[in-house]
Formats: structure tokens, sequence, C-alpha cells
């Protein structure tokens, strides 16, 4: 019957998780258990953006972070949740969060398997004025003995065991990969349940979109500013359009979906960028490697660089592999 309601036979993404869970006869379904609690925590920061002004959650707290920026309410109230459903998956044993200093060692009593490291709200600057924001989270197995410690968090990217994010947007959505390939899941609040609407997603060889905060000019280095002017005045073609939402979240899935380049450069005064590793830029890279792209420091991939501190910050340019690549040759070059 055609225009039916409801579909009987949705592929959401726990049924799609599970049939990959499958091709591992070891497999413990830890995997399958810990996404499904993650997936829990991004329908209720969804359902509480989506109300966020009428509930009174919008704001600051009057506090600031480790990274000195000031906390919204949001993002407490993001990671309570993702600490709470983290915790009571049994799956996990650490967690780092950007919202809180220190690791955050799960009770032993809960302890499984996973270090989940996460943003919990990200792009939070764009809460208050409606523009589209998001959660990312990365996953790892914990490899060493006895009781888990921040070295055990301190793993590079090529480690990781599966990465995603929600973005909450038009509509939320959840885009993941478990190392084979990508794919993007719709969330249907009819039935709660994350429909996969994007199968297989690749990021394109070339784009037309540069994106990048242009306000910073002045403190970019030779490569940035040759690069960008590249893109507005190219010597034959058309030039780029400029993209930049100022969510990470929203300008990687554009880039991920129509092509081009996202870029967060250092710059003189944070001459590491602003991105953290751990919970923005590996999980972001990781998607973007899975889809045929590229993501790099400017200098290594940035699944290549090795943790040193959880909060640490890097450069990234990341999207389609041509246009990073164009960058990177500016670097070896100037
Ligand atoms: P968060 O809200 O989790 O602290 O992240 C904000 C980040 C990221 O979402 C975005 O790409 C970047 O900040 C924007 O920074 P600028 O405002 O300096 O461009
Ligand atoms: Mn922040
Ligand atoms: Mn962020
Ligand atoms: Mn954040």
């Amino acid at each position: 019957m055609s225009g039916q309601a409801i579909d009987t036979n949705a592929m959401t993404l726990i049924r799609y998780v599970l049939a990959e869970q499958k091709k591992f006869p070891g497999a413990t379904g830890d995997l399958t258990a810990l996404l499904n609690s993650i997936l829990t925590a991004c329908k209720a920061v969804s359902s509480a953006v989506r109300k966020a002004g009428i509930a009174k959650i919008f704001g600051i707290v009057g506090q600031t972070n480790v990274q000195g920026e000031e906390v919204k309410k949001l993002d407490v109230l993001a990671n309570d949740l993702f600490i709470n459903m983290l915790k009571s998956s049994y799956t996990t044993c650490l967690l780092i969060s950007e919202e809180d200093e220190r690791v955050i060692e799960v009770e032993t009593d809960k302890r499984g398997k996973y270090i989940v490291c996460f943003d919990p709200l990200d792009g939070s600057s764009n809460i208050d004025c409606l523009v589209s924001i998001g959660s990312i989270f990365s996953i790892y197995r914990k490899t060493s003995t006895g009781p888990p410690t921040e070295q055990d968090g301190l793993q590079s990217g090529r480690n990781i065991v599966a990465a995603g994010y929600a973005l909450y947007g038009s509509a939320t959505m959840v885009v993941l990969s478990t190392g084979n390939g990508v794919n993007g899941f719709m969330l249907d609040p009819a039935i709660g349940e994350f429909i996969l609407t994007d199968p297989n997603m690749t990021v394109k060889p070339r784009g037309k979109y540069y994106s990048i905060n242009e306000g910073y000019a002045s403190l970019w280095d030779k490569a940035v500013t040759e690069y960008v002017k590249r893109k507005k005045y190219p010597e034959n073609g058309k030039p780029y359009g400029a993209r930049y939402i100022g969510s990470m979240v929203a300008d990687v899935h554009r880039t991920l979906k129509y092509g081009g380049i996202f870029m967060y450069p250092a710059t003189k005064d944070s001459p590491n960028g602003k991105l953290r590793l751990l919970y923005e830029c590996n999980p972001m890279a990781y998607i973007i490697e899975q889809a045929g792209g590229l993501a790099s420091s400017g200098k290594i991939p940035i699944l290549d660089v090795v943790p040193k501190k959880i909060h640490q910050r890097s450069p990234i340019f990341l999207g389609s592999r041509e246009d990073v690549e164009e960058i990177l040759d500016l670097y070896k070059q100037l």
C-alpha cells in the first residue's frame, strides 16, 4: 500500500548496528548497547534543544568551563544526560567530556570495556539564536590492564572503534561510522527511532565551498592566506562559495553532504587552533576519512596525532580530498 504512514520494516540505527554486530561472531553486543545509550542521550538533547526557550533553558549559568567559555544551561544538561546514559549502559569505564576538566572514571560496579570522548553540545554560541548545534562522540577500547586512568584516554584516532555526531538542525540526524563506511540516520519523532536515510555517505573528491572564520584573517599564516585568496580569485574557473555556520557539527555535515573544505587553522593567538583533538577533531576526521575524504592538522593526518592532554587543541583541515591536498601542498611550498 503506497503512502503508508508507518514503515513496517524501517531500518533503524539499532537494527543496522545489530546486523553489523552479527558479522563479528565473538561480539558481545556491548557496542550496540553503548550506541543505544548514546542515541538516548541524543534524543533527550534534541528534545531539550527544541523546547529550550519555552522550558527556560536558554542562556548562561554564570560559570565558565575548563575551556574558559561561558557555560550555557544546555551545555550542562547535555553533559549530565551523556554522562548518566553512558554510565548506566554498563559498557564504559572512562569518559572524557569537553565540560569536565578531569577524566570521569565510571564506578567499578558499572564498568565495561569502552572509553568515550564526547562534546555533549557543540556550537553553544549558536544556542540562543536557534542556529544548528550538535553532539560529537568517539569510542575506544581500553587496552591496558588495571583500573582506568587518564592515560587510557590518550589514544590516537587510529584506535577509534566507532565515532559520530548528532546534528540538531531542521531535523535531528545521527551520522555514524563503526569502521565500515558512513551512514546517516534521521530521527523520526513519531516513533523515537533513528531511521537510515543516508546510506553509505561519501564526500566528493572536490567541492565548491570553503568554510573558515574570516574574522581571523589578519592572524592566519601564509598558506591559509594564499589558499583563501585562490578560492576567491581563482586563476581559472569560478570562485568558491563561502559558508561558515560556527557550529563544527553543522559545518562538517555540510562538507560531508556537499563537498568542499572546512578549516579551523592555527592563528597567531592560538598556535594549536581552537578545536579539541579528542572530542571534535578526531571523531570528525574519522567520519570524513571513512567517507573517502581527508582530515589533516596541516602537518599530519589528524588521526595520527598522539594526544598528550585530554583537552589539547589541533588545527584542522578536512573535507574533499583534492581541496585538502591543495592546502597541504601550500604548507609544503610556503
Ligand atoms: P563548543 O560549542 O563545543 O565549545 O564548540 C564550538 C566550536 C565549534 O563548534 C565551532 O567550529 C567553533 O567553536 C567556532 O569557533 P569560532 O566562533 O571561533 O569561529
Ligand atoms: Mn564549549
Ligand atoms: Mn564543540
Ligand atoms: Mn561543546
